[in-house]
């Protein structure tokens, strides 16, 4: 049993998508449940501390037994909660099907850019009810979290292979041969898209498609913390006729094979962006602190 508290404030969080549902590499000191105006998270959130002694939250963002559908995934609750620990920086982690025949199931992508494909029936922002705000998204991710997370794992060589063909890569904006964005769709499911959907987003550039980017980083972004995600390529969906078109048993299948590599990213990603967040010197999640303040366009 875990105590249900922790008194110190927690600066990193890491959310788990389909697959991720503990850190079990890291030591876990307590498990809290949060309440929110919002609501309750999607599960408790475990707060475990790395060898080096930095804490960090982590939040089942589909429930500890991937029980929520995306559309039900509770997201204002979920942020809300990590800004009551002190939660100043969040890496999200993902499951994703790959739009681009080289970036190939079971690598890893950072992305830059978001297409907004949900059907505008998730809850995506925290000012309603009288407050009007409009906050800046022009970068969906937080760009000192995507350029400290690029700068510290190598493209290559990094992640375990799964057999001597297939070693994953991660890929990177800066890892792209002309510096381009990497772009995810974010559409609303529960069921996969059409592959006339699938070859439509590939023409608008398009790198990898999910159903939890959004409102997430929205609601991160409202909430003044810096929020990079992390997609775990785990299928080419039904645009590539080379290619089984997904099922969920591919999905799991690569995930469950990957879930290694995602923790070993975790654990290395923690101790640097806790040093960094402890160090101040990037400004990593205190420069968006008070941006919300210019936003708001109610008297
Ligand atoms: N998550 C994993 N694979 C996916 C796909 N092909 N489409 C949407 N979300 C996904």
């Amino acid at each position: 049993q875990l105590p249900h508290t922790f008194d110190k404030q927690v600066p990193l969080a890491v959310i788990g998508g389909t697959g991720l549902y503990d850190l079990p590499n890291l030591k876990p000191v307590a498990r809290v449940t949060v309440s929110t105006p919002w609501g309750f998270p999607s599960a408790p959130i475990t707060i475990s501390v790395t060898d080096q002694g930095y804490p960090v939250a982590f939040l089942a963002r589909h429930g500890q037994h991937h029980d929520l559908l995306p559309s039900d995934v509770p997201s204002r609750a979920n942020i809300a909660a990590l800004k009551k620990l002190g939660v100043k920086a969040i890496i999200a982690f993902s499951a994703v099907g790959s739009l681009q025949q080289e970036i190939r199931p079971r690598d890893f992508v950072v992305p830059t850019q978001v297409i907004d494909r949900t059907k505008g029936i998730r809850p995506s922002t925290f000012f309603e009810k009288g407050f009007v705000a409009h906050a800046m998204f022009g970068e969906p991710f937080d760009l000192t979290l995507n350029q400290i997370i690029s700068d510290s794992l190598p493209s290559s060589g990094f992640l375990e292979g799964f057999d001597t063909e297939h070693t994953p890569l991660l890929h990177t904006k800066k890892h792209t041969n002309k510096n381009e964005d990497l772009t995810v769709i974010c559409m609303e499911g529960p069921q996969f898209s059409t592959r006339a959907e699938l070859k439509l987003y590939r023409t608008w550039g398009g790198s990898v498609i999910n159903m939890s980017v959004l409102p997430e980083a929205k609601l991160a972004r409202e909430a003044e913390i810096a929020y990079q995600m992390i997609c775990m390529s785990t299928d080419y969906d039904s645009w590539n006729e080379n290619e089984e078109p997904v099922t969920v048993e591919t999905v799991v299948g690569n995930l469950k094979a990957n879930l290694a590599n995602a923790c070993k990213v975790a654990a290395h990603l923690i101790d640097i962006v806790s040093a960094e967040l402890v160090s101040g010197e990037k400004k990593l999640g205190t420069s968006l602190e008070g941006s919300m303040k210019y936003s708001v366009s109610t008297s």
